[in-house]
């Protein structure tokens, strides 16, 4: 099954569904970025909109974008703002957003499901303004390399969704290469992950 299949085909659950790594991310995102404003905020990857309206409450204008159909409907169903539009659109090719015009690039457990980091990193870089910001909240690679990979249930069987491994020094090094400069990186623990590998990994990056 695609990636775009698989997230749509679990969107009637994905906000329902007990998932430790989705509560994680929601609370981390809040305590990173909370009392900040950015005008122009881009979520790539928005999902159902879990995220999105916390960002819409940072912003004056938010875009989502997703390639899943089906989890964009729920984001739709979810954040009605007139501040507030999504897109259907894939991440690897070149975004629909003019150059030099967002204050701030969000990004949560995406990355994963993305082969090669080169082609966002590039349009991050091409749609932030200068001073913009780039925050990733991503599943942490030492999760990975213990076998933990994005999955639903459906009829009691589990479907994984196709994911790949990026090193800590991957992100860093890809986004050196397209000039953006780390300002916070952060591991997270869920309370329940006491003596564990972390769960969470978010990056701040700014383009000067
Ligand atoms: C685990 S979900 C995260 C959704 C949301 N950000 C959240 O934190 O709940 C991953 C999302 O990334 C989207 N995605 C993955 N690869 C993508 C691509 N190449 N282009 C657009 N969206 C993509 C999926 O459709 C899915 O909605």
């Amino acid at each position: 099954m695609s990636i775009s299949d698989a997230y749509s085909n679990w969107s009637s659950t994905y906000d329902e569904d007990v998932n430790r790594t989705r509560d994680l991310d929601q609370q981390i995102t809040q305590a990173s970025l909370a009392g900040q404003r950015f005008p122009h905020i881009v979520e790539i990857g928005c999902g159902t909109g879990k995220n999105s309206l916390f960002y819409a409450s940072l912003a004056d204008h938010l875009l989502g974008i997703d390639f899943s159909a089906g989890m964009l409907e729920r984001a739709r169903q979810k954040v009605v703002l007139p501040h507030v539009t999504f897109v259907e659109a894939d991440l690897q090719k070149r975004w629909p957003i003019a150059s030099g015009s967002v204050d701030l690039v969000a990004c949560n457990l995406v990355l994963e499901h993305i082969a090669d980091l080169a082609p966002i990193f590039e349009q991050v870089a091409r749609c932030l303004d200068t001073g913009g910001q780039f925050f990733v909240s991503e599943l942490h690679p030492a999760k990975q390399y213990l076998g933990s990979q994005a999955q639903f249930q459906r009829n009691g069987v589990a479907n994984k969704v196709d994911a790949f491994v990026h090193h800590l020094s991957d992100f860093l090094t890809t986004a050196e290469k397209f000039g953006l400069t780390l300002i916070r990186l952060d591991e997270w623990w869920h309370e329940a992950d006491d003596k564990l590998a972390p769960r969470l990994v978010s990056f701040r990056w700014r383009k000067l």
